[in-house]
């Protein structure tokens, strides 16, 4: 067998992780989900799932992909052979991912195409946004005129996947070494943005808006079912793609440290954001003399319309746009690949296929399926399939992996292998967090959740375009099951 492949060093996989955690998650999802929850209403629940569920968890993949020094299928496999397809769900669900995630990259390769010509565009962000780039049609179901797509859009997803390709098919040792780049500079550029937004009149209020607690909304579930999901989302967790990462650490790596620098690092990189985003919808609230909750609209734009405004508040805001753009590519670059990473190190290790070809292979594929939100009616599309993919089957993948190595394998165990490798100790709560904490909380939230959801349809879409939703993220399950009842190249 062959050796497997290795980071150059310990600070080459933090890098990577962190690479892979720190994301569009963070600069384009997190701000519209906090606005879409209510603002200071996500504070609560966001800080208690990364606690209760993000570190821990965290910490759980990290151990499972060392200590099997396989993807998620074979990781999940080696805790009970029952749960292999945990693994292989957990894939398909970034499978999914990528398919979207490649096309709001699309959007940034479009952004920064128009970043030079920012002043005239930007007193209309929106406008541009929705008629310019994304030709966005009147609902799910209807794709406009012939071709149906957006060309820009199209344009932008080959791009994508173009660089997907030439960066990953040379393996692992070439990630660890493009992230040294696309980790620090999207800090500093953040930092601008956040320091020109709190001088801005009226980000007072906004930022008021963003972290003042709302503790009447705690008793809504589908916060807090927004809260997991992004915390799940932002520190790709669910995904099987930390665990693969994790395999290519050598066995007595530390662990614990390790997922504190990561995760820490993220949620800040998140609050960063949110200062920018949020200190200048509080100036384009006091400019427009509306309440902060009502000046753009809540969905997934939002972060295309808001940061192309602040940026046009700043001097040479065209040269600070290109920059900002190029960030946000870094950021989703690093990404967009480990989640491929993440797909591929299943398949090859099951069937040992050449990763070179499946990495072609699945940019092609990927970039035909990236056509549904490339479409005039992708953004729905994208909206919709998001919700169901980041919010329900994370949030089940996260609740079968607690299960898997709380109750069928010997979690004491693996806490102290944990502990004799990492710099500092467990105590006993990470235990108790992945038996009963973490699994009694989401079981909550999803049931509760879904039966909201059935009373009230997710954001008024036409229940047969929730229908699609729910069917693509049944066939996400199904093709785990598929795939773990095949036999592999060793036959187990
Ligand atoms: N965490 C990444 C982000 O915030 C997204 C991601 C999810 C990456 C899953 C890899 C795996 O953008």
């Amino acid at each position: 067998m062959s050796l497997r492949e290795r980071w150059g060093s310990r600070s080459a996989f933090v890098m990577a992780a962190i690479g892979s955690a720190v994301g569009l998650g963070n600069v384009w999802r997190y701000p519209y989900v906090v606005y879409k929850s209510g603002g200071g209403a996500f504070l609560i629940p966001f800080l208690v799932a990364l606690l209760t569920a993000g570190i821990p968890l965290m910490i759980l993949e990290y151990w499972l992909g060392q200590r099997a020094q396989a993807g998620a299928p074979q990781s999940l496999k080696k805790t009970h052979k029952n749960f292999e397809w945990v693994g292989w769900w957990a894939l398909m669900a970034a499978l999914i991912l990528t398919f979207y995630y490649a096309v709001v990259m699309s959007w940034c390769f479009n952004y920064l195409y128009y970043a030079w010509s920012l002043p005239e565009w930007s007193p209309n962000a929106k406008d541009f946004f929705f008629a310019k780039v994304l030709q966005v049609s009147s609902g799910p179901f209807d794709f406009g005129e012939f071709p149906y797509v957006a060309w820009p859009v199209v344009m932008g997803l080959a791009i994508s996947w173009i660089s997907v390709y030439l960066i990953i098919c040379k393996g692992v040792a070439r990630v660890g070494k493009v992230v040294l780049i696309t980790v620090p500079l999207p800090v500093i550029l953040l930092l601008i943005l956040v320091i020109r937004g709190m001088t801005l009149d009226g980000s007072g209020e906004g930022l008021k808006f963003f972290l003042e607690p709302n503790f009447a909304a705690l008793k809504d579930p589908t916060i807090w079912l927004s809260a997991y999901g992004q915390v799940f989302f932002s520190l790709s967790l669910g995904f099987g793609t930390l665990i693969a990462y994790a395999s290519y650490t050598p066995k007595n790596s530390d662990i614990t440290n390790n997922a504190f620098i990561v995760s820490l690092a993220d949620c800040g990189i998140s609050y960063m954001a949110g200062f920018a985003i949020f200190s200048t919808l509080g100036y384009l609230a006091f400019s427009q003399g509306l309440p902060v909750q009502d000046v753009v609209s809540k969905g997934p734009g939002l972060a295309f319309i808001v940061y192309p405004t602040a940026l046009s508040l700043m001097p040479l805001g065209a040269i600070l746009a290109v920059l900002f753009f190029i960030m946000l590519l870094t950021l989703g670059i690093d990404s967009l690949f480990s989640m491929v990473e993440g797909v591929i190190a299943g398949v090859h290790d099951k069937w040992g296929f050449s990763k070179g070809k499946l990495v072609g292979l699945y940019c092609i594929f990927a970039f035909m399926m990236g056509l549904l939100f490339a479409s005039k009616a992708g953004l729905y599309w994208l909206d919709i399939i998001d919700h169901f993919v980041t919010e329900y089957t994370l949030l089940l993948v996260g609740l079968f992996q607690c299960v898997a190595v709380g109750w069928f394998s010997n979690i004491s165990q693996a806490r102290q292998e944990i502990n004799k490798q990492s710099d500092f100790s467990l105590g006993i709560w990470w235990e108790l967090c992945i038996k009963y904490i973490a699994p009694v909380i989401l079981v909550a939230i999803l049931g509760s959740s879904l039966y909201q959801e059935l009373q009230k349809p997710y954001e008024g879409y036409p229940s047969q375009a929730l229908a699609i939703g729910v069917a693509m993220t049944a066939s996400a399950f199904l093709a785990g099951w598929l795939f773990a009842s095949l036999k592999g190249r060793h036959h187990e």
